[in-house]
């Protein structure tokens, strides 16, 4: 007796422990009889549905879930291969054992090339050569669609390289033009007003500061998706991480006309986090808060302890984020079109690297926004052992 429920039926209904489901697509009742009792001998688990023609035998696919199809290709309404391609067509991830009616291996292996896992002549055929026969078409399938998910994974990875090269280069080119263009008009006029050029070289300059920002950016990005990017997470004192971040947004706020509001977090609570790297995220979400609140808005940044976490809030008053661009926002050089048209400056890879940053400590961030009234980020990273259970030692 043929045992299909080897350990190598990892994924199937067999390995589960379950019964095996087949589909016998026959159009004489003498040979399904046949078979069925062939198939009760030699592997008692198999449960086996009967049907005598292709509209049938999709109709049956369509409402209920086989592990195996075996088929002849003689049938009345679908004559050879083409009874086959549609059954493939309907139920693609349906393993087929195809029965010849004769002793012809060419229809055999046709079959086969266009999608069958294996081939059996009837005369030929006996219960175990039957059972063993689905049991390896359904590890054959298995194994099949497991590779056609690895393709698929390899071809969205080299897409999304493709893309983020794309991105990357446009984003590189803007400030390079710019700094080229100021550059040259200095150039191309030696006995232009000092004071002008001045100017000139000023503004190649910021871009070149943008430009450095946005390569460190790219070797951020890099080094997350390659593991190359160390985090060196230690207990620290959370002030240590909030303060500095404070300071660069108490300056940005004055530039923009933006109030900002601070509130210090009491001394001792302790993290589990790379203080660095976690003050930069919340410059990030300080910058962008920044960025899109118009003048006399207010900014804040504030933080509390709270179930075994720290929870950091940074809010703004500003314009807020469209419903529909929420679920994108993390996503590398997304930037909504609003920012977009209001030319706020940006590559829109900040908080994919701040969300990249975040989890990698074991932390979180969420975003709650409205339209028009304004927007609060809230990073949550654990406390340490120590403080998450007070009374262990
Ligand atoms: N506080 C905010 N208020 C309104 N929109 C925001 C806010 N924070 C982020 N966004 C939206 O999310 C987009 C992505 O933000 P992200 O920080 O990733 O990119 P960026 O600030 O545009 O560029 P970068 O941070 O790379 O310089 C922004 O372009 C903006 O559309
Ligand atoms: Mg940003």
């Amino acid at each position: 007796m043929t045992d299909i429920t080897s350990p190598s039926h990892r994924h199937t209904s067999a390995a589960r422990g379950e019964q095996v489901k087949v589909l016998l697509v026959e159009d004489s009742c003498d040979y399904a009889e046949l078979v069925c009792d062939m198939l009760e001998e030699s592997a008692p688990e198999l449960s086996v549905t009967t049907r005598s023609g292709i509209a049938d035998a999709q109709a049956a696919l369509s409402g209920e879930k086989f592990d195996c199809v075996i088929m002849d290709l003689g049938l009345p309404d679908a004559r050879g291969l083409t009874g086959m391609r549609r059954l493939v067509a309907c139920a693609p991830e349906n393993p087929v054992v195809v029965l010849t009616g004769r002793d012809d291996d060419v229809i055999g292996l046709e079959a086969v090339k266009e999608g069958a896992q294996d081939y059996l002549v009837k005369a030929r055929t006996d219960g175990d050569l039957l059972a063993r026969a689905i049991s390896y078409a359904i590890e054959r399938k298995s194994v099949a669609l497991e590779l056609a998910r690895h393709a698929d994974q390899v071809q969205a990875f080299a897409e999304r390289q493709r893309d983020f090269v794309a991105s990357a280069s446009h984003e590189l080119r803007t400030p390079l033009t710019s700094i080229m263009g100021y550059l040259e008009l200095v150039l191309d006029d030696p006995d232009a007003d000092p004071q002008e050029s001045r100017g000139h070289v000023e503004v190649a300059y910021r871009n070149s500061q943008r430009l450095l920002a946005l390569v460190e950016d790219l070797l951020t990005v890099n080094g997350l998706d390659t593991g190359n990017l160390p985090l060196t997470p230690a207990a620290v004192d959370g002030r240590e991480i909030l303060a500095p971040a404070a300071d660069l947004a108490q300056g940005l706020c004055a530039l923009a006309g933006v109030s900002f509001e601070y509130e210090p977090l009491a001394a001792g609570v302790i993290v589990q986090a790379d203080a660095a790297r976690t003050t930069k995220v919340l410059e990030n979400l300080l910058g962008n808060a920044v960025k899109f609140t118009p003048p006399d808005g207010s900014v804040h940044l504030r933080a509390q302890a709270r179930d075994g976490r720290l929870e950091i809030e940074v809010g703004d008053t500003g314009i807020g984020i469209p419903a529909n661009d929420i679920p994108h926002i993390f996503e590398r050089f997304f930037r909504s079109p609003d920012a977009v048209r209001k030319a706020v400056p940006g590559t829109g890879l900040g908080l994919s690297i701040a969300k990249s940053l975040i989890e990698a400590q074991s932390g979180g961030i969420t975003v709650a926004s409205r339209p028009g009234e304004g927007t609060t980020f809230t990073v949550s990273l654990p406390l340490t052992l120590e403080q998450s259970w007070p009374g262990s030692s």
